[in-house]
């Protein structure tokens, strides 16, 4: 299917006023499209002024606030008519404990089907973009394992009691990676029937970066953990293996290539993972770069149970390893240093009051 560009047409985005859906919505709004921004509750300032905020900014393109929810079928129609493509990153997501697994993994699988279903209808459409994760592509394997976007969470699970659909209603990291490597697929198999549209997906990892909201700090994302090791406090997610980073401005720049390359068809992943080593941090590098970057915190560190998995295995396990390689040669993504993701992150914490940081 031919790429778009902003003469075709307004571009929705679901998940808009999101950690990642809003620095898609700013990345298409720089390339000078109409951005149908879709929240599922318009009358929250808290969620949405940022999203009207960026019609004041200068730039090329302008966003229109949509009301649509997932889990209804045919929500998006309307927002889609005219569309000339979707960038669909919403999700519900089991940060609060708002979402128990079964509704993380019926967001997923429902909510994509019922925005491929609304894309059909629409008939303008050619490009879908679909954010999955890296949880979709990480699987079981031996330390220093590079993962590409060859790899499936699915792959290497014979014999691994963990992988069972009977887990989707109990465990959150399994109906995750169940529910994105479901829906991925299905969004495929969906486009490749209907023939007028491609769907391509990417794939992140560990996202940080600045935040644009007050309202994307979420209690148990990355940067919040983040926000907690500058209060002093120690880590309390992903200490026992690589936090392998990704900037959440080169995940929407991403978003917005893939829109307008030429380099994609249906089917296509781009793992969205560090670039290079320099990404790929364990718990007490972290701490170190948080520490060198913010020189007046005393910034928290391992957790007590760290000193276990030192003694049993020598450190933290050695993965995931992955490179956003593809992406950098296919899609021309420029990606930011790690050092600068990580002090954005603290940054914009700290800014928008969501982190009280423990002074020395
Ligand atoms: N952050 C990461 O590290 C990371 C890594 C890999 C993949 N991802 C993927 O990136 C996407 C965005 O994640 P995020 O970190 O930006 O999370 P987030 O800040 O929680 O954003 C999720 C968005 O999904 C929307 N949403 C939730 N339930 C919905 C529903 N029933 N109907 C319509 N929209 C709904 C929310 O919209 P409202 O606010 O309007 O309710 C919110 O804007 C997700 O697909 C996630 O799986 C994120």
């Amino acid at each position: 299917m031919p790429r778009v560009t902003p003469a075709d047409g307004p571009v929705a985005v679901t998940g808009a006023s999101g950690y990642v859906g809003s620095h898609v919505v700013l990345a298409l709004v720089k390339r000078g499209y109409t951005v149908r921004a879709c929240v599922t509750d318009s009358s929250n300032p808290r969620k949405t002024s940022c999203l009207i905020g960026l019609n004041q900014g200068g730039y090329p393109g302008r966003v229109e606030l949509r009301t649509a929810n997932l889990f209804r079928e045919g929500d998006y129609d309307e927002t889609f008519t005219e569309c000339a493509a979707v960038l669909h990153v919403g999700a519900p997501l089991g940060y609060r404990g708002t979402n128990g697994p079964r509704q993380v993994y019926d967001g997923a699988v429902n909510g994509t089907g019922n925005v491929i279903n609304s894309v059909k209808k629409s008939g303008n459409v050619k490009r879908v973009v679909y954010t999955s994760s890296f949880a979709a592509i990480n699987h079981p394997e031996a330390p220093g394992y590079v993962f590409t976007e060859q790899d499936w969470a699915s792959d290497n699970r014979l014999g691994d009691p963990a992988w069972t659909p009977d887990n989707i209603d109990r465990k959150p990291g399994i109906a995750y990676a169940m529910g994105k490597v479901a829906s991925e697929r299905m969004a495929f198999r969906m486009a490749a029937e209907d023939g007028r549209f491609d769907v391509i997906s990417v794939c992140p990892s560990v996202v940080l970066g600045p935040l644009l909201s007050a309202a994307n700090g979420l209690a148990g994302s990355w940067q919040y953990i983040v926000g907690k090791m500058l209060a002093g406090q120690p880590c309390t997610r992903g200490w026992q293996y690589l936090w392998n980073i990704v900037d959440v401005r080169d995940v929407a720049q991403a978003h917005a290539l893939i829109v307008e390359s030429d380099n994609c068809e249906n089917g296509s992943r781009y793992q969205l993972t560090a670039s290079d080593r320099a990404g790929e941090l364990n718990v007490e590098e972290l701490q170190t770069h948080l520490a060198r970057l913010f020189p007046q915190i005393n910034v928290g560190g391992p957790p007590k149970e760290y000193a276990e998995i030192v003694t049993r295995f020598g450190g933290p396990f050695d993965g995931p390893r992955a490179y956003c390689d593809r992406a950098r040669t296919e899609l021309g993504l420029k990606t930011h240093p790690v050092d600068d993701t990580l002090f954005e992150t603290g940054r914009t914490m700290i800014e928008f009051g969501l982190v009280k940081p423990a002074l020395k």
